[in-house]
């Protein structure tokens, strides 16, 4: 079977590492992330495990599409029945690019109708739709009037682990923050703090690496838990061995801080949720007070960006202070800053010796490095 992990602009690397990782040795960078041939418990397992990936699609077929029939027919000669009955809701999202359909809104829905006329060929009835939560999602990718047709395994987006309940204002993403970690090449080995850690993500998927957690498992459930022909006794057997490769202790300390207190309540709540709240710790405090209690450590963080007018000035002298703690008081320490602001950076005072580019959503972000000495 084929599949493909989609990924955030920038990780598709980090994904990719992650696969060879796995075991999964066929895995190929692509544009939008990397493709992969396995079998459908080697996909489930990677859903479970991925920290760095948005979802985990199984591509179905790719033809030649310019026109309405030519959709409609192609759809409907993929045997859905293996995948959905009447019983369960379905939704299509559709991506368009360079191709004569030119409405994805129609593309979606004229693979809506061919799933369903499909699915009333073989049962005699009809699957509804539900799109916000449905036991099938199917994705269409019409790209140089070339459709694929996937089925996304994931169910909801695996960044959503499911122990942050409560996102604060600028919350940062599990599988984003996760990339962070991964790009510091941190092994947890030393100490690692957040000066500016809000509802302590970066903490909390350091800690879910380093104690060989897999990020996946909180999660209620995947998207392919409800399909037809699903095992769950292998999946249970997944997940239990999962479960055994979880180390318990940690060598080092994972420290978080920030000026809002309440935020600070909120990270604890996420750690312990997450199942990791005796191995990171946090507190409130002002950055300007930060210094690591030994060197070398690892600090890494992602600072307000100020996007009102009002707040560049503000956030220019916050980012000159940080600056200023990072060369006097933290000889010896790595810091890895994700900025969304080009204009900010200069106020830090420091020459980066790496800029990584990442696009947190829409954003076009640097993950810069800079090495205290
Ligand atoms: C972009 S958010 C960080 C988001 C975080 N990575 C997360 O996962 O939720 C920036 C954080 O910096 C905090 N902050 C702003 N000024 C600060 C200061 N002077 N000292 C410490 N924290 C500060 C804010 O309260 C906010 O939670």
């Amino acid at each position: 079977m084929k599949f493909f992990v989609t990924a955030a602009k920038g990780l598709e690397e980090l994904v990719y590492s992650e696969l060879v990782e796995l075991g999964i040795q066929s895995a190929k960078i692509e544009r939008g992330g990397v493709s992969f041939s396995g079998t459908l418990e080697e996909a489930c397992r990677t859903c479970l495990w991925l920290r760095t990936a948005s979802r985990v699609l199984l591509q179905l077929a790719d033809f030649p599409c310019s026109t309405n029939d030519e959709l409609y027919n192609g759809v409907k000669s993929i045997a859905w029945h293996r995948f959905l009955t009447p019983d369960m809701t379905m939704a299509v999202d559709s991506v368009l690019r360079d191709s004569a359909m030119t409405h994805s809104g129609f593309v979606a829905l004229k693979t809506k109708d061919a799933v369903v006329d499909s699915i009333r060929d073989t049962f005699g009835r009809r699957p509804n739709v539900d799109t916000k939560l449905p036991d099938l999602r199917i994705n269409v990718h019409l790209v140089k009037n070339i459709c694929s047709i996937s089925l996304d395994l994931s169910g909801e987006s695996l960044d959503r682990r499911g122990y942050r309940l409560d996102r604060n204002k600028a919350p940062l993403r599990e599988n984003m923050a996760a990339a962070l970690v991964a790009f510091s090449g941190w092994q947890g080995d030393i100490p690692l703090y957040d000066p500016m850690c809000g509802s302590g993500t970066i903490l909390i998927e350091a800690a879910l690496k380093a104690s060989n957690t897999a990020p996946g498992l909180l999660r209620e459930k995947f998207g392919f838990q409800g399909w037809p022909g699903h095992d769950p006794t292998t999946w249970r057997n997944v997940i239990n061995e999962a479960k055994e490769l979880r180390k318990r202790e940690l060598p080092i300390k994972l420290r978080g801080f920030d000026i809002s207190p309440g935020t600070i309540d909120m990270a604890k709540q996420n750690a312990s949720r997450a199942g990791v709240g005796r191995l990171a710790s946090f507190q409130a405090a002002d950055i300007s007070t930060f210094a690591p209690s030994s060197s070398p450590a690892m600090i890494i963080f992602n600072p307000p960006y100020g996007e009102r007018m009002g707040q560049i000035e503000e956030m220019a002298s916050l980012y000159q202070s940080f600056g200023d703690v990072l060369k006097k008081r933290c000889a010896g320490s790595t810091a890895y800053i994700l900025c969304g602001n080009s204009e900010l950076v200069r106020h830090i005072g420091l020459k980066a010796t790496r800029r990584i580019p990442i696009w947190n959503g829409p954003i076009e972000c640097r993950l810069l490095k800079y090495e205290m000495y």
